[in-house]
């Protein structure tokens, strides 16, 4: 199969295009090469002809995109249509790449596939937007929501704080955001699988269970040497920031479980990104 990726050069992309080149044929496409907010560029995907495309292109500083939320519309929302409307025209499936940020956050149980989103930032709702326009385009289409990726390369949460924890830096650390992180090697494992599957529809792709930030940042500290480092309990009140998130976006994955396609519990994920960075204890 010929699968054209966008955002090729993200974190998500990246790791992607890597596995699935071992058993497809595959393009990866990124800025500066390609801006999927110019239609006409966009059109001009139709002569690669491929027959599916995966759109992990995405503007994801979600402060940046409360700070500009017609920027966050362009990137996020319209440039998918391009990218949809790319797809229809070759009658390629289209895998859309989303977030736990397109729910409000506001109710105690996870939120499962077909729940109603209801964002409350920017992002989210460039987000939601984008999957409402991938819904109405095109049938053929797998929208893969996820939250909190934990990627090797670059800076993260992980690296952030065990990089505070070295420096000997005062650590607060917000105890009520709520989520499932996802670890990247883990989440394009069971996209390549759902892929197989002719199964289109909504997923939530992420690792098994949900944690605090504060409970992440602790379970790191604890298995990566720093167990006697503290970390303040805050809230997110206490942290002003531009864009608000989310309380309680916790993503339960019961379609793709359906297909059994499963990703493990968060603890073992996030213990073997710390073994693969050498810095499990
Ligand atoms: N990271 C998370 O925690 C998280 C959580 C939930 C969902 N997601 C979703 O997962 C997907 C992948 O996220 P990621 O963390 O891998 O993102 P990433 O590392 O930021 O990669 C996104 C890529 O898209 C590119 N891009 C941005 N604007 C573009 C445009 N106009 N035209 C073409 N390419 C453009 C970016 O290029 P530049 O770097 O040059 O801007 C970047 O290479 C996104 O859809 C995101 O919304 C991520």
């Amino acid at each position: 199969m010929h699968i054209l990726i966008t955002g090729a050069a993200g974190r998500l992309g990246g790791k992607l295009a890597a596995l699935l080149a071992e058993s497809h044929n595959v393009t990866g496409i990124d800025l500066p090469d390609l801006d999927l907010t110019d239609p006409a560029a966009v059109g001009h995907l139709a002569d690669l002809r491929p027959d599916l495309v995966i759109h992990c292109a995405a503007w994801t500083d979600v402060d940046g995109c409360a700070r500009d939320p017609d920027r966050a519309l362009t990137i996020n929302a319209f440039a998918t249509k391009h990218v949809a409307l790319a797809c229809q025209r070759l009658g390629a499936p289209l895998v859309h790449i989303s977030t736990n940020e397109v729910f409000a956050g506001d109710q105690t149980r996870p939120y499962l596939e077909y729940d109603r989103p209801n964002p409350i930032n920017p992002y989210g709702y460039s987000k939601w937007v984008a999957e409402q326009i991938v819904m109405e385009l095109l049938p053929q289409h797998y929208i893969v929501r996820l939250s909190w990726l934990l990627a090797h390369g670059g800076t993260n949460f992980v690296q952030k704080i065990l990089a505070r924890a070295a420096e000997a830096q005062p650590l607060r650390v917000v105890i009520d955001e709520i989520a499932a992180p996802t670890y990247n090697d883990d989440l394009v494992v069971a996209i390549a699988a759902l892929i197989e599957t002719g199964q289109y529809g909504i997923y939530h792709l992420v690792n098994e269970g949900y944690t605090s930030r504060w409970g992440l940042a602790r379970f790191v500290l604890d298995h990566a040497g720093y167990a006697d480092v503290p970390i303040e309990k805050i809230v997110l009140a206490e942290f002003p920031r531009p864009s608000t998130p989310p309380k309680r976006a916790i993503l339960r994955n019961t379609a793709a479980a359906h297909l059994g396609i499963t990703l493990r519990p968060w603890q073992e994920a996030v213990l073997d990104f710390l073994q693969k960075e050498g810095l499990a204890m």
